[in-house]
Order: structure tokens, then C-alpha cells, then sequence
């Protein structure tokens, strides 16, 4: 494992006007109404990297109503407009590409490959929404009444609010604020406690473009504060729509507590996702494809391989390729030259993965490589077989580096293990079969394929699940939809036509 390296002089790296340790509010810089702050610790080091101000209800309630009191012109602003600064903003964030990589990687610990790879990814939504903004049309409909004509308009939501996760502490935080200022909401967003440095940044940047006091504010607290802070989010009148990311069980909550009010929400919460390797997959594809979808970000994603399938005919030689792949994985903090695999986030995430190697070992499972706590927050990546649908790694996410793989025998018998899950969000197949490839695809209850491939993330596709993984879009053309509402007007008064 390579090395930490001390994390003091990769701070020093990044600019203090980046580097930011107050609440962003109304286009002010905050502490909390009564000081209290609490660290933002680096997973590799487990060393504190800056203090974070702990709000609570009454700083979030002002974040708020300065959300709604800049709505106004902020949705009175043409397209165009907002767009040019959407567009200088992705520049600015592009311009400090490594700065913003440095920061991600000292909070949530993944390579700085991946945390380059994530800059470009997160500045893309801004990109792409600054264009989306400029084609939000509406329509004239045929009238059944002569003396009527019946337009449909979209119009912003209103002042929104975004709660986001620190698996992708910058792209989540784009893809939700890009699109809902890009149609002329405001939006009040609270990043993960964990990695609260990255989402500041971009609210700095935010200025820096000529994002409007009031119009994207950062609000910041720890895990004892997001229950107050979202609670606010979630009751006060103003705000009229939640966008989350996280998991299923805080999403339940979130949209019981949105239902009071009948706000509008998205949800994209938690996976579980099947990765089926036919007997006439490519052997190649199917291991590279393996490697990337289970083992980025070391299996911390919602879209993360979870159950491995593998057909009888291809199963050995699938399981040796990516045995061997996987043994040469580097692992190591985030700044070490090759590294590939980061720590987990935190000490539960870590206890989480090893409940779940225990329970399957338990239940029969086998390791074939792999020897589970490295050291501190570092887990060896692993491979397990005999992986069976009671265990909890098939039916929870295990968000670690563990790939859980079980033989299958029939195309039929792989769609069933794959749908027998409550969630629905990304599904992965490997095949050369054309036939096969459109009735497996028919069959997966999921928002996402990935056919031949790990890696299916892009700002221009619309990322989202269905069943308990959440409810609505992010991204490409549709992603504007749950930003906007559709306003019907039926203007009468005209003389019928002669
Ligand atoms: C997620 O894990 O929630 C997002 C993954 C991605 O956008 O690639």
C-alpha cells in the first residue's frame, strides 16, 4: 500500500479564497449564530484538515429567505444571461481544476486521477445547462375552441434546496444547482458533512462568475446538525422543491417530511446493481468493464457493481482475468503517484464493509483474494464467490472494494436474481448476443443499462432509477423537467375565425 503522504503541504496548495472554512449565506461568508464548528477529517490520515461552521434551523432559515427574496431577478435574468454566467463559472472551475481535485481528494480521499476525472465531470453539468437553459420551450396546442388559443409555459419552481453526498462531493453538488439556476430557481444546498470543503469552493467560484447574493447558498453542519438543517429545508413554506442524493432510508424521510407541504422532490438514492456476465461476453470487456464499475471511488458509488453474476460456460476463466486484475490494484492515499484505490470514507463505512465480508464467510461465501483492513480506513479491494441472495452483500449496498459474484445457469434465471431487489437504479450486462442484448435490456427494472460497459456517468444522459432507488433525472435534456413547472394558459376573448 503506498503511503499517506502529510496532508499540511497539500493544503498549502490551494488558494485561501478556495480554501473556505465559513458558510456561504446570502452572499455572505458565516460562522454559526454560536461559534461552534466541527473538523473535516481526512479519510487516509484521519488528520483534521479545517474547521466547518455548525448551523442549525435559524442560519438555514436565513439562507432561505435570501433565497426568496433573489428570486425575483434572478428568474427575471434572460436565459442568455444566466447562461453566460453558467458558462464562466464551468471556465473558472476548469481554470482551477487542480486545486479543486486537491481539495476532494484531502476530504474524501479518492486518487487524484478519479478527482481530476470528477472536476471535469462536475463542470460539465454547468456546461451543459447553460445551453439546456436557452432551449427550455414550451407549446401551442390545436384548440378545441375557436375563440381560444392554448399555450403551455415552463416557468422555475421557486427557491429549491439540494442535500448532497461526499462520494462525489463536487459532481452532485453541480448536477443539481447547474440545471435549477440554469431555469431561474434559487437553491439553498447542504453538502455532506464529510466533504463540506469542495461544495464551498464551488460557491466561492459561484460568485466569482456573477451568481447573485441569495441566489446559491452553502449551508454547513455535521451528522447531528443535517436532521435540523433538512428539517427546515423540508417545512418552511418558501422553498418548493428538494433535490437529494443519499440513501434510501434518509430519502424516505425526506420525502415523508416533503409530502407536509406537497414540495416537489428528486431523489436519486441507493442501489443495488447487478452485473451480468453472459457465457458470450467479450472476456476482455467484461473485466475491464468489472474493474471500473466496482472498484471506483473503492466501490462508493450508488451505480457500483453489487452482485456479480457469472454464466457456468465463462465463470472460471472471468474469475481468473479479474482475480489477477484485481491483486495488481494500488492502493494508497489519494496523492500517491499510481494509486488506484483510496480509503473508505470513514471508520462506519469501513466496519459496514467488514460486517458484510463477515456475513457472507459466515453464510459460505469464500475470499479468493483480498485480506479485508488494510490499515486506518484502507480496505484491501476483494473478490468473494459463492455469494448467495440471502446475504447481506446481495441485498444491501456494501459501497466497498469487494466484488460478491455467484454462477449463474440461464439467461431467464439471471433477469430473475437481478429484479429481485427493491431497487432499480443502474443494471450492467455483458454480451455479444444482439437478441440477447435487447431482451435482457427489455427485462432489467432499471433506470440505467450498461451494456458492454462499467462506465455509463455523463452529464448528456439522464441519470436515475426507479423503485426504491428514487424518482426523477438529473442531467441531459430531460434534466430541466423537475426544475420547471408547467404553466397551461387558455387566453379566450378572440373573434372566431371567418
Ligand atoms: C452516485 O454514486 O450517486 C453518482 C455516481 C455517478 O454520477 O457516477
Amino acid at each position: 500500500m503506498r503511503s499517506p503522504t502529510r496532508y499540511r503541504r497539500r493544503v498549502a496548495t490551494v488558494s485561501s479564497d478556495l480554501l473556505r472554512t465559513q458558510a456561504y449565506v446570502g452572499g455572505q461568508w458565516i460562522d454559526a449564530d454560536d461559534g461552534r464548528s466541527f473538523p473535516v477529517v481526512n479519510p487516509s490520515t484521519r488528520e483534521t484538515i479545517a474547521d466547518v461552521p455548525r448551523l442549525g434551523a435559524a442560519e438555514t432559515r436565513r439562507a432561505v429567505e435570501a433565497a426568496d427574496q433573489a428570486l425575483p431577478a434572478w428568474r427575471a435574468w434572460s436565459a442568455k444571461e444566466r447562461a453566460a454566467v453558467l458558462r464562466r463559472l464551468a471556465s473558472l472551475a476548469a481554470e482551477r481544476e487542480g486545486e479543486l481535485a486537491t481539495l476532494m481528494v484531502l476530504e474524501q480521499g479518492k486518487p487524484m486521477a478519479e478527482a481530476r476525472t470528477e472536476v471535469a465531470y462536475a463542470l460539465s453539468f454547468y456546461e451543459w445547462f447553460a445551453e439546456e437553459a436557452k432551449r427550455l420551450d414550451g407549446a401551442i396546442v390545436p384548440s378545441p375552441w375557436p375563440d381560444k388559443r392554448i399555450l403551455v409555459t415552463r416557468e422555475p419552481v421557486g427557491v429549491t434546496a439540494g442535500i448532497t453526498p461526499w462520494n462525489f462531493p463536487s459532481a452532485m453538488v453541480t448536477r443539481k444547482s447547474a440545471p435549477a439556476l440554469a431555469v431561474g430557481c434559487t437553491m439553498v444546498l447542504k453538502p455532506a458533512e464529510q466533504t463540506p470543503l469542495s461544495a464551498l469552493a464551488l460557491a466561492a467560484l459561484a460568485a466569482e462568475a456573477g451568481v447573485p447574493p441569495g441566489v446559491f447558498s452553502v449551508v454547513t453542519g455535521d451528522a447531528t446538525d443535517a436532521p435540523v438543517i433538512g428539517a427546515e429545508l423540508t417545512s418552511n413554506p418558501r422553498v418548493r422543491k428538494l433535490g437529494f442524493t443519499g440513501s434510501t432510508e434518509v430519502g424516505k424521510l425526506l420525502m415523508r417530511q416533503c409530502a407536509e407541504q406537497v414540495m416537489k422532490v428528486s431523489l436519486e438514492l441507493g442501489g443495488n446493481a447487478p452485473f451480468i456476465v453472459f457465457d458470450d461476453a467479450d472476456l476482455e470487456v467484461a473485466v475491464t468493464a468489472a474493474m471500473v464499475c466496482k472498484f471506483r471511488n473503492s466501490g462508493q458509488t450508488c451505480i457500483s457493481a453489487n452482485r456479480m453474476l457469472v454464466q457456468e460456460g465463462i465463470y472460471d476463466d472471468f474469475l481468473a482475468r479479474l482475480t489477477d486484475a484485481v491483486g495488481r490494484l494500488e492502493v494508497g492515499d489519494g496523492f500517491a503517484e499510481g494509486v488506484q484505490v483510496g480509503p473508505l470514507i470513514d471508520e462506519p463505512a469501513v466496519t459496514k464493509v467488514e460486517a458484510h465480508v463477515g456475513d457472507a464467510l459466515e453464510l459460505g461465501a469464500e475470499v479468493v483474494t483480498g485480506n479485508g483492513r488494510i490499515d486506518g480506513q484502507f480496505y484491501s479491494p476483494s473478490i468473494l464467490v459463492d455469494v448467495t441472495p440471502e446475504m447481506r452483500m446481495s441485498r444491501e449496498e456494501t459501497f466497498g472494494p469487494v466484488a460478491a459474484i455467484a454462477r449463474f445457469a440461464t439467461e431467464d434465471e439471471a433477469v430473475r436474481i437481478a429484479n429481485a431487489t427493491p431497487y432499480g437504479l443502474a443494471a450492467y450486462y455483458m454480451t455479444t448476443d444482439l437478441g440477447r442484448t435487447w431482451r435482457v435490456g427489455e427485462a432489467l427494472e432499471y433506470g440505467i443499462l450498461g451494456v458492454n460497459t462499467g462506465l455509463i456517468s455523463t452529464e448528456v444522459a439522464p441519470f436515475g432509477g426507479v423503485k426504491e432507488s428514487g424518482i426523477g433525472r438529473e442531467g441531459s435534456s430531460y434534466g430541466t423537467d423537475d426544475w420547471t413547472e408547467l404553466k397551461y394558459w387558455a387566453v379566450g376573448g378572440l373573434a372566431p375565425a371567418h
